[in-house]
C-alpha cells in the first residue's frame, strides 16, 4: 500500500445531506477544515455555496429515487452520515403536504435504506426543539416537527434491526455574525439602518439562540462520539444554549452593543398560532460540548460586521 493510500484511509469520511443549506454548509466547511473527506449529497437544482471548502467537497447527486441514492452512499462509503436535509415551515397549508413527507420522511428514509444496503452504520440526525411545544415530552409545534418525530420513529427501525448506532441532536435557533437569512438580527439591522420601525409581537417568548460554530462543533463531537463507539444504540441531545432570553429584552441588549437605534412598536402584530412562549429545557447535554460564543460575545461579531 503506497503512502496516500495509507493516509486517504486514515481520513475519515463523512457524508452530508442538506449541505447547501444553513447549518449544512457551516457544517460541511467544519468538517473540511477538520480534516474530513466530504461528500455530500444534493439536488441537481442545489445551489452549491461558494465557500472555498466546497471545492474540495464531493458532490452526489440524487434524483429523488432510491436507487439513486443507494449508489450515492455506495460511492461515498462514509464513516459518518450526517443528515440535515429537511423542509423547515412554520406552519403549512395543503398544498404543502407532499413537500413536507417528500422531504422529511421519504428521502431520510430512502437515505437510512441505502445505508442498510451498503452495511453503513453511524448516523447522525437533526431534530428540533419544536418537537416540545410546551416543554412536553412530545408536542409538536408545527407539522414539520410532527414530521421530524415520524422519521425518529423510523429511525428506531433501522436501530432495532439493522444495528445502526445514531445520535440526534435537537437545535435550537440558530445565528452567524453574516447571517444572509431574513431573520431577527438581519431585520433588526435593516430596520436601523433604514428607520422604518418594526412591528412586533409583546415580545415575551423566549429565544434560545445558539451561534453556528457552536452548533458545527457539536455536530464534530457527536461524530467523535460515534467513531469511538460510545453509542449503543440511538442517544439524543439538546444543543442549547441555556441561556434563552425574552424577544423583548433580545432586542433590548442587541441595540445596545450593536449601538444602534432600533424602533419596534411592539404589539403590533399577534403572536403566531402556538407561539413557542417557553422553549425546552428537559434535553440532555452532549459530553464535552457547551456553547463558547456567548450570546453577547456574538453580539458583538456581528457589530463587527456591520461596522466593516
Ligand atoms: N436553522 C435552525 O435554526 C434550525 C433549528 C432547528 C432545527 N434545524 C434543523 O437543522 C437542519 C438544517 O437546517 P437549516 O436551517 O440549515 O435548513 P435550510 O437552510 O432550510 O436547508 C435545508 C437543506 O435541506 C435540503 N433539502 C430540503 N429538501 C430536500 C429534499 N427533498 N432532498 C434533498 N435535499 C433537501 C436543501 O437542499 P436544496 O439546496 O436542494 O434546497 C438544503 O440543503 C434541518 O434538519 C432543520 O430541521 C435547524
Amino acid at each position: 500500500m503506497n503512502k496516500l493510500t495509507e493516509e486517504s484511509r486514515a481520513q475519515k469520511v463523512a457524508l452530508v445531506t442538506g449541505a447547501t443549506g444553513f447549518v449544512g454548509s457551516h457544517l460541511v466547511q467544519g468538517l473540511v477544515k477538520d480534516g474530513w473527506q466530504t461528500h455530500i449529497i444534493c439536488r441537481c437544482d442545489s445551489n452549491i455555496p461558494t465557500f472555498v471548502e466546497f471545492d474540495d467537497v464531493i458532490k452526489h447527486f440524487h434524483d429523488g429515487s432510491t436507487d439513486s441514492m443507494i449508489n450515492c452512499l455506495s460511492d461515498a462509503k462514509p464513516d459518518v452520515v450526517f443528515h440535515l436535509a429537511s423542509l423547515f415551515l412554520s406552519q403549512h397549508e395543503a398544498k404543502d403536504i407532499d413537500n413536507l413527507i417528500q422531504s422529511n420522511i421519504l428521502f431520510g428514509t430512502q437515505l437510512l435504506d441505502a445505508m442498510r444496503v451498503n452495511s453503513i452504520h453511524n448516523f447522525i440526525n437533526t431534530g428540533t426543539s419544536w418537537q416540545h411545544y410546551n416543554n412536553e415530552d412530545y408536542n409538536p409545534v408545527c407539522l414539520y416537527a410532527a414530521t421530524k418525530q415520524a422519521f425518529d420513529a423510523l429511525l428506531e427501525y433501522y436501530l432495532q434491526a439493522c444495528d445502526f448506532k445514531a445520535i440526534t441532536l435537537k437545535l435550537f435557533d440558530t445565528y452567524e455574525s453574516n447571517d444572509p437569512r431574513p431573520k431577527l438580527f438581519y431585520l433588526l439591522n435593516k430596520s436601523a439602518k433604514t428607520g422604518q420601525p418594526l412591528d412586533m409581537s409583546k415580545g415575551e417568548q423566549l429565544i434560545d439562540l445558539v451561534h453556528i460554530d457552536d452548533v458545527v462543533e457539536a455536530f464534530i463531537i457527536a461524530s467523535q462520539r460515534l467513531l469511538d463507539n460510545k453509542v449503543t444504540k440511538n442517544e439524543s441531545y439538546a444543543i442549547s444554549s441555556n441561556n434563552p432570553m425574552p424577544l423583548r429584552e433580545l432586542v433590548e441588549l442587541y441595540a445596545k452593543i450593536t449601538e444602534q437605534t432600533i424602533k419596534v412598536n411592539w404589539g403590533a402584530r399577534d403572536y403566531r398560532y402556538r407561539e413557542v412562549m417557553k422553549t425546552w429545557t428537559k434535553g440532555n447535554e452532549i459530553d464535552c460540548w457547551t456553547p463558547k460564543i456567548s450570546l453577547v460575545d456574538g453580539m458583538r461579531k456581528i457589530f463587527v460586521n456591520i461596522k466593516t
